[in-house]
């Protein structure tokens, strides 16, 4: 027998949590089953999970607590569609720029940091990231070594969870516009896009992620500098947002594809 596809959304006191609601209403408009989970304790809320296939949108959570509603799913009967160890490589970015690192801005990981201040002669600034996450924008741009282990703590700080140390992430800082999101299954991208040469970068670092990380549903954000096409960063499907004019058009079609999915 085939298994279904059930969507899962956050909840807090048995009400959808804002701003999945926008998703959650195109799901069941397309006849998706949707399901709602507990956000502080990850409990799945009345429903049957029996034979169906689960992916689950939502914020950033440890890879803890995504292995713990992983199996409170499974006690529902349903299964997660994408594993722990992928959720956890796909959001991790040493995981993935060695392989990507010709699509993407140079970077280096520090772990010992009294040697951050090789990285800051010449007034030289850097875009500080941890492993997982940064400020966002300018806020995680450093001029000297100081700057950088403060933005590192506050992305600590600004975190409900503790991460691996993999130290300090320093990549070059470049001017980045016309950011879009790209969603790939299977190392397809998913739905229209309008710019050819985009597209074509997406797609190809979808195929790469796909052939060699084995990560099957990923987010690849990818900017403008400089005239040209640029990786920003890769994530999980699961928790990319669609914060954007025209995100929600991609959801969509993501959604209309995942409807049609033989599991
Ligand atoms: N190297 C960089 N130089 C300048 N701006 C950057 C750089 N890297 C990222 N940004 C900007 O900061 C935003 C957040 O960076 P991102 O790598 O996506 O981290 P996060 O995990 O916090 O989303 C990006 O959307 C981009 O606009
Ligand atoms: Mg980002």
């Amino acid at each position: 027998m085939n298994k279904e596809l059930t969507i899962i959304y956050p909840s807090i006191f048995n009400e959808l949590t804002s701003p999945w609601d926008t998703e959650y209403n195109i799901a069941k408009e397309l006849g998706i089953n949707v399901c709602l989970f507990d956000e502080e304790t990850l409990n799945i809320l009345k429903c049957d999970l029996t034979d169906q296939v689960i992916i689950y949108r939502g914020w950033m959570i440890s890879i803890q607590d995504y292995i713990k509603l992983s199996e409170n799913i499974k006690k529902k009967g349903g299964v997660m569609f994408i594993p722990s160890e992928q959720y956890k490589k796909a959001n991790t970015f040493s995981n993935w720029y060695n392989l990507l690192n010709r699509y993407t801005m140079k970077s280096y990981f520090i772990k010992d940091f009294s040697k951050l201040d090789d990285y800051f002669n010449d007034g030289k600034e850097w875009f500080v990231k941890d492993d997982l996450k940064s400020l966002g924008g300018k806020k995680s741009i450093a001029k000297n070594s100081k700057q950088a282990i403060e933005i590192y703590n506050q992305i600590q700080e600004n975190r409900d969870f503790k991460i691996e140390n993999n130290g300090i992430c320093l990549r070059e800082v470049i001017d980045i516009y016309d950011e879009e999101r790209f969603f790939a299954l299977n190392g397809e991208i998913l739905g229209i896009h309008l710019d050819k040469d985009r597209l074509k970068l997406a797609n190809q670092i979808a195929k790469k992620i796909f052939e060699k990380l084995n990560l099957v549903f990923i987010s690849i954000d990818i900017g403008r500098s400089e005239l040209k096409n640029i990786l920003v960063e890769v994530g999980d499907f699961q928790i990319s947002d669609i914060n954007k004019e025209g995100d929600v058009k991609k959801i969509k079609e993501c959604y209309s594809i995942l409807k049609k999915l033989i599991f």
